[in-house]
């Protein structure tokens, strides 16, 4: 099976880093297709940990080639930072490619993010406030700068010379912002461009000719399905599509090219950032429990993750919306010890129990979790095969599958790559 995509199917943070790494090691590439440095991907090898936000998570071996694909969004001084971070650990990051059609975000996107939650005040969405809503916003208002721009000077100050008055214009007015000036973004983003030049080239191309030779592609998501712009609790997403679609739009592969979609989600629930989270636990013991044993804290931003149960609802439809043919179940050890372990397997809303996952917000919010408890195990830490895993977590993982409506293909009981159990090796590559 050559192309397979890992997504998230709750709200980022779901473990694709380290999914991803673990299936990595039967890739030739590993791609990145939406989002940007708004994400940030674990990945703990050999007691070391990589905490990596535009680099895909098959960065660690050497010889796979890592594409950043036209869908992601770029901030090269980020890039920059994190490639020679990289460097200095002994990772090899002579493999990573660019494309040459993502768009860059530029210093007044990540300003227009602070000041735009600023201005939304209590209706904020929680933003990593790394510029990713604004540089989307003019992507698709035909005002952004690609990566193309970056490699010639004329082609960058035509387009900042067209952009830039309206960008200014926007901030001084709306925020009060002195603006940007243009030949100064010029000579910082050409030197940029030169840092990257042999990087950014045609991923398209490189990306059709991978799957046309039969080479292993992985697509890495970024954030999850109800982060996403079109299926997510909007307002409160992301500005790209994490779904299994946005691998097309984000790479240039044909639809009809992917042959495995990889659901991930953790044994349990988190969300950071504001939105509805029906099956949060807020203020509880259990919340404490989750958090504190499943180190639920923000991988960029350090915020504390909001923390709850897992929610067979939310996931049934990201199966859907994803075509997930196999999921990936982790952080099942941050449940051991528990005396019962609790599924939302429907709402209750005006007496009525809905299965469905509903796109008005005030009718959410309106909605009780219908509960279901299973019992809890002892230890899954040291498990290496599923039949080594205690009765009652199988019995947990056989429920979240029917539920979901998809078979679990893996299960990860640790952050490092060996604490994991391939479950269904034909769902996998
Ligand atoms: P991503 O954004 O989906 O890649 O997920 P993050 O890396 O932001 O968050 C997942 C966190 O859980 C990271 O700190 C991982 O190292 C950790 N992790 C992943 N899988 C497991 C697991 O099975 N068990 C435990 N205990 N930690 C895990
Ligand atoms: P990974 O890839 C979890 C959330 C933010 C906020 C909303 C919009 O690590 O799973 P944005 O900066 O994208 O405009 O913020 O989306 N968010 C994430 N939450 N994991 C992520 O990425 C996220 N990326 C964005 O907290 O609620
Ligand atoms: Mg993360």
């Amino acid at each position: 099976m050559p192309t397979l995509a890992v997504v998230g199917v709750q709200w980022g943070d779901e473990g694709k880093g380290k999914v991803t790494d673990y299936l990595a090691a039967q890739a030739d590439f590993v791609v990145r297709y939406q989002g940007g440095a708004n994400a940030g991907h674990t990945v703990v090898h050999r007691g070391q940990q990589f905490q990596l936000h535009l680099v895909p998570s098959g960065i660690l071996y050497p010889g796979t080639i890592c594409l950043i694909g036209n869908g992601v969004v770029i901030d090269p001084e980020q890039l920059i930072h994190e490639l020679e971070d990289l460097e200095q650990r002994k990772i090899d990051t002579r493999s990573l490619f660019i494309s040459d059609r993502a768009h860059v975000i530029m210093p007044y996107h990540k300003e227009q993010d602070r000041l735009e939650e600023e201005r939304r005040g209590a209706g904020r969405i929680g933003t990593t406030g790394r510029g990713i809503g604004p540089c989307y916003a003019d992507k698709v208002a035909r005002y952004g700068i690609r990566m193309v721009d970056l490699l010639d000077r004329q082609s960058l100050e035509t387009v900042l010379r067209r952009v830039l008055p309206f960008k200014n214009a926007l901030l001084q007015s709306v925020f009060h912002h002195p603006g940007f000036d243009a030949e100064q973004l010029a000579e910082q983003y050409l030197r940029y461009g030169e840092q990257l030049r042999e990087r950014i080239v045609d991923t398209v191309t490189l990306v059709n000719e991978a799957a046309e030779n039969g080479k292993r592609v992985l697509f890495e998501g970024a954030q999850g399905t109800l982060l996403d712009i079109d299926f997510g609790t909007y307002p409160f997403v992301t500005s790209s599509s994490p779904t299994a679609g946005g691998v097309s739009t984000g790479t240039g592969l044909g639809p009809t090219r992917l042959q495995r979609v990889v659901g991930v989600s953790k044994a349990y629930a988190t969300r950071v950032g504001e939105g509805p989270f029906p099956s949060e636990e807020k203020g509880t013991a259990a919340e404490q429990w989750l958090r504190e044993r499943g180190h639920e804290y923000g991988t960029t931003t350090g915020r504390p993750r909001r923390c709850g149960w897992f929610d067979a609802v939310v996931a049934r439809y990201a199966v859907r919306v994803n075509g997930v043919t196999g999921l990936a179940i982790t952080k099942l050890d941050v449940l051991d010890g528990l005396e019962k372990v609790k599924v939302c397997v429907g709402y209750r809303y005006q007496g009525q129990v809905r299965r469905s996952f509903p796109t008005d917000l005030r009718l959410l919010a309106e909605c009780e979790p219908v509960w279901q408890e299973f019992p809890g195990w002892e230890a899954t830490r040291t498990a290496t095969r599923y039949d080594e895993l205690p009765s009652q977590a199988q019995q947990y993982l056989k429920a979240i599958a029917e539920l979901a409506g998809a078979p679990v293909a893996l299960v990860s009981v640790g952050n490092e790559r060996e604490a994991t159990i391939v479950v269904e090796p034909d769902l996998l590559f």
